[in-house]
């Protein structure tokens, strides 16, 4: 059988999140500062190491791989590193193989991932008009990320949106997005934002647009029945009856989710996260280039950073005030 890795509150990792860059070509507003310090390219991982390290994973019983950032799509050679990865697949230990990306470069790669075995794409999409587009992410072109999206369907991808509820931003476009994305078919998450990153905690207050409260607003115009199917993440799921379509919440704060957790976080450089809302690390970097052929010394550490994996997340936006912030920016664990 499969070796599992279990934490110590008997929840089975078996989704692997890995950045594979810490850059992005967009900077949107709630994710990061305008002006970021990038990591110096020594630091990151190279495409081996990355291979090495998420193989080592999956020989542990990882079945989902997703790929993340920054913008995994900027990463040089990133395509080596999914065809890499594909080889999973074909031995049928890997499930899935996917990634997260704001779909500015679908557009050059999305054949090519079909190709890799990927069979589904998040889009980080937070607008349907341009001009908020540009202002939400700093200077994204929407068109450029709609290019993406086309070209993403017409590589046999399925797509889902993934949409940061945000209030005064764009809590006036929800039924716009059912509706858009319910026309193509596509999948829509919306996303509570998590206080991560040092962006001023006022902001983090006065954005804050509960799930639960969306979800209300929604019904005022669309019939919708819960379903309990799952994608593999943290989204639970309506069906909407007049597109046919889905629509997940993912609801850190008004409904912690941390109970059945099942995934950790690797960055580019090689730090293994145990949980998005938490600052413990385990620095698999070091133990990759210190035995740089023998895995056993590799499979220890990771079972013994699980075994540290915590409860869940302290986010809090209760008493109007934020507790349970994390100082790194979200684009370090590719949320
Ligand atoms: P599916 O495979 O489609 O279920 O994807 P997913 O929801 O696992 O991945 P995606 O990258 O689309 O995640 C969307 C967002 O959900 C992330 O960027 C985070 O903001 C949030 N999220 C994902 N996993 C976790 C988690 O473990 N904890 C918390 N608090 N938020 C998470
Ligand atoms: N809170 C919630 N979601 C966030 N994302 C980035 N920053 C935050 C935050 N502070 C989302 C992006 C993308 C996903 C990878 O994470 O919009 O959809
Ligand atoms: Fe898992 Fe931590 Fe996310 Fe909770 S906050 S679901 S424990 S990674």
């Amino acid at each position: 059988a499969t070796p599992r890795l279990i934490d110590p509150f008997q929840r089975a990792v078996t989704y692997l999140r890995v950045s594979v860059t810490d850059r992005c070509d967009f900077r949107c507003v709630y994710c990061m500062s305008e002006h970021m310090e990038f990591l110096p390219k020594a630091e990151l991982l190279t495409l081996e190491e990355l291979d090495r390290l998420c193989s080592a994973f999956i020989d542990l019983g990882v079945e989902k791989l997703r790929v993340t950032g920054g913008e995994p799509l900027v990463r040089k050679g990133i395509m080596t590193f999914f065809r890499a990865m594909s080889r999973h697949l074909g031995s049928g230990r890997l499930k899935e193989l996917t990634l997260t990306t704001n779909g500015s470069q679908l557009r050059r790669f999305a054949t090519e991932l079909v190709d890799c075995g990927v069979r589904r794409v998040n889009v980080s999409l937070d607008t349907l008009d341009a001009d908020k587009f540009a202002r939400i992410t700093r200077w994204g072109r929407f068109q450029q990320v709609m290019d993406g999206i086309d070209a993403a369907v017409a590589a046999g991808l399925s797509v889902k949106i993934n949409t940061v509820a945000l209030k005064g931003v764009n809590d006036d476009e929800v039924h716009d997005l059912v509706a858009w994305c319910g026309e193509r078919g596509f999948d829509l998450t919306f996303i509570e934002v998590m206080p991560m990153g040092d962006l001023g905690n006022e902001d983090r207050l006065e954005q804050y647009f509960s799930l639960r409260d969306l979800r209300s607003e929604l019904a005022t115009r669309w019939v919708l029945t819960d379903t309990q199917e799952r994608t593999g993440g943290p989204a639970r799921y309506v069906r909407v009856t007049e597109t046919g379509g889905r629509i997940g919440f993912i609801t850190p704060l008004s409904h912690n989710f941390c109970e059945s957790c099942n995934r950790v976080r690797l960055t580019c450089t090689g730090q293994l996260y145990m949980c998005l809302g938490q600052t413990d690390d385990a620095d698999l970097r070091a133990v990759l280039r210190k035995h740089p052929s023998n895995d056993a010394p590799l499979a220890e550490a990771i079972n013994r950073a699980i075994a540290r994996k915590p409860k869940g997340h302290d986010f809090d936006y209760s008493r109007q005030a934020v507790s349970g912030q994390v100082p790194r920016h979200m684009s370090h664990t590719g949320g």
